[in-house]
């Protein structure tokens, strides 16, 4: 799904300037290469009634028109958190933002005034949540939802709105999604509600779509179809997806890039087949390690021992090292840095090359 070119396949609405990845009445413009996303030193800490958590501590990536960054991470590592911090939807208190930049198109989102960051969520950057009945609203049907967009972002009448909310959702493959358009919510699986979710997420056109954890909740079936829709629908409109998960199994086949982490940390970032085929870091080797293999049935799980870090008293040097099979002495005294490993790989860990050249 990486591209070289970033406008000429758009798939945006027509009348969209070639070489563009917003929407064409966007006032941002991508930068070279179709940058969309800058995320620079990004800190995030809550301020509990038991001290200050240290949810986010330095995060630096970034995201191109076209291209699939996956962020993996067990359950507590920061993933929403860096995801909510992008679309500007953390509760501040408690929430703080001591340190960093997260920057659209060349602007920082942090430092915008808030009606014009509000402006920002829907047409320029998107977010599909990993409960789509809760995100949904019971009481209307979804087609009235989805029109709803059109007629409130694209200023159109009722019956245009509607015949653009059926195209969206056969877009998804809802089935016969013209008689379904008064149904509500619950008369729809699972699976057709995250569709649903979908079609919402992508109706002004973003440049940059954030699913977090959009098949967590679903059967490994449905998964697979998902995951198979939101691939084709970024090559289609070459959106940059930023893909949530903690199952390293599901991104395999849909992402460029991956970044993973760990206590609010990125501890490895790397291109996907790189990751997969040789890790860099100790804890992305344990996370690979924890993946169950059809041809190993029966076999028991080399899951990582231990537990995530304490937020609130993050361990010195390393945050891995109590977890981690390569420890020294150094580890826990020096904190890594993230530092290139080799060309276009990033790890922070005191032992990447001996980790990546372990034969
Ligand atoms: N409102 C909040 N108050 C205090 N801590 C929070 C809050 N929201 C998230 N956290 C903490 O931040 C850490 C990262 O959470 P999150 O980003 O949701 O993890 P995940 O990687 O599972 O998505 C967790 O330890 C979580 O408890
Ligand atoms: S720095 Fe040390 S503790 Fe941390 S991941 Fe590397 S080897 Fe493990
Ligand atoms: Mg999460």
């Amino acid at each position: 799904m990486s591209t070289t070119t970033t406008g000429s396949t758009s798939g945006k609405t027509p009348g969209a300037a070639p070489g563009t990845a917003t929407h064409p009445e966007s006032e941002y413009k991508p930068g070279p290469d179709g940058l969309l996303l800058e995320v620079e030193d990004l800190h995030v800490e809550f301020h509990t009634d038991d001290g200050v958590a240290r949810a986010i501590n330095g995060v630096n990536f970034d995201l191109r028109a076209g291209e699939t960054l996956a962020i993996l991470g067990e359950s507590g590592s920061g993933k929403s958190v860096t995801a909510q911090a992008i679309m500007g939807i953390l509760d501040m208190p408690p929430a703080k933002i001591p340190q960093g930049s997260i920057r659209y198109c060349g602007q920082d989102l942090l430092t915008m005034p808030e009606d014009k960051r509000r402006r920002t969520r829907g047409p320029e950057i998107s977010m599909i949540f990993q409960d789509a009945l809760s995100s949904l609203n019971p009481v209307f049907p979804v087609g009235w939802q989805i029109a709803e967009m059109f007629r409130k972002h694209r200023g159109m009448n009722k019956s245009d709105a509607q015949e653009n909310a059926i195209r969206l959702m056969e877009r998804v493959q809802i089935p016969a999604a013209r008689q379904r358009v008064k149904a509500f919510p619950h008369q729809f699986s699972g699976g057709m509600r995250q569709r649903i979710m979908i079609a919402m997420s992508i109706a002004l056109d973003p440049a940059v779509l954030i699913a977090d954890e959009p098949t967590t909740a679903l059967d490994v079936t449905v998964q697979a179809q998902i995951m198979n829709l939101l691939a084709e629908l970024q090559e289609e409109r070459q959106m940059g997806l930023i893909l949530i998960t903690h199952d390293l199994g599901v991104v395999a086949d849909v992402a460029d890039r991956i970044a993973v982490m760990y206590s609010g940390r990125i501890m490895e970032r790397a291109d996907v087949h790189d990751v997969y085929s040789n890790p860099a870091h100790p804890y992305t080797l344990g996370l690979l390690e924890s993946i169950p293999r059809l041809d190993q049935k029966g076999q028991e799980l080399a899951a990582i021992g231990g537990l995530p870090p304490n937020l609130l008293r993050l361990p010195s040097g390393c945050e891995f090292h109590p977890r981690c099979r390569f420890a020294q002495d150094i580890c826990r005294r020096d904190r890594p840095e993230l530092a290139e490993v080799a060309p276009g790989r990033l790890s922070a860990c005191h032992f990447s090359k001996e980790v990546l050249h372990r034969g």
